[in-house]
């Protein structure tokens, strides 16, 4: 499609779709082909997740990917972009130590060609970032529920909100980012009823990562969607495809063809 009839999506047009009880999707990507094919498939937001740590970069924890690493990873994903909104999530402390450095770090990747970025957590100071962002131009996605920095204070990989009182001090939290003017938060390992019990008391749309069929969209790692990824898969991932296979099986036959004489043939020779 012409670029110029290409209507980008914008965070208006993720508040018109709660409003009007359609779902919207978003699935990760941190390179330049992978943006394009998912922007191409109509992805509606594509985030360029700290997952990368793990997925693209092999470390054990969100915790080890900086925000240069992440600046690489956000100019490849814009530049494959036309429609979808690209948000950056900021990596472990781009944005705790103080909001000046909050607002550089986040601006950066905004000048990089981010349309906003997503940032974990709830507290005061939290609070004061998120205003601070939306008042320098930057959109901002909150997380919460099961936010992966926090892994070594939550001690480790639970679910969050179980309880009544735990989805009401959520939706408090949410409701705060919602005030402070977040456009959407992501609720990350909650149980499907205290996900739709939030995201019925919200006018923002909340972002499902494993918590249910209730949210106004669904997020998942690209790699897992796809099958490439194997070291883990959570629970709420659905795999679409087997591209380790497919890798796997390309790579077995190029090695066979390059050993046994059959690549390069004629018409691949000058
Ligand atoms: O880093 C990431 O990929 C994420 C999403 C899965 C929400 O934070």
């Amino acid at each position: 499609m012409c670029s110029q009839l290409i209507k980008k999506v914008n965070i208006k047009t993720l508040r018109n779709l709660k409003n009007s009880g359609e779902k919207f999707s978003v699935l990760t990507a941190y390179d330049y082909s992978t943006a394009k094919y998912l922007d191409e498939a109509g992805i509606d937001v594509i985030l360029i997740g700290d997952s990368l740590a793990m997925v693209a970069l092999g470390y054990e924890t969100t915790h080890s990917v900086g925000v240069e690493e992440m600046k690489i990873f956000t100019r490849a994903v814009a530049k494959g972009v036309k429609r979808s909104l690209v948000i950056t999530d900021m990596p472990f402390l781009s944005y705790h130590t103080d909001i000046p450095s909050a607002v550089k770090n986040c601006g950066e990747m905004i000048k990089l060609g981010a349309n906003g970025v997503k940032i974990e957590g709830w507290s005061d100071y939290i609070l004061q970032v998120v205003k601070r962002l939306v008042e320098t131009g930057i959109p901002v996605m909150g997380h919460l529920g099961f936010t992966p920095q926090f892994l070594n204070t939550l001690g480790g990989y639970k679910i969050q909100g179980k309880t009544l009182e735990a989805a009401d001090e959520i939706l408090k939290q949410a409701k705060q980012l919602e005030d402070a003017g977040a456009f959407s938060v992501v609720l990350e390992m909650v149980p499907q009823e205290s996900a739709k019990y939030i995201t019925e008391n919200l006018t923002i749309p909340t972002i499902s990562c494993g918590a249910g069929k209730y949210c106004d969209a669904q997020v998942l790692v690209s790699d897992d969607v796809f099958g490439k990824y194997s070291d883990f898969t959570p629970k709420f991932a659905r795999k679409y495809g087997d591209m380790k296979a497919l890798i796997v099986d390309c790579a077995k036959r190029f090695d066979e063809d390059v050993k046994s004489g059959r690549f390069p043939a004629e018409n691949e020779v000058f």
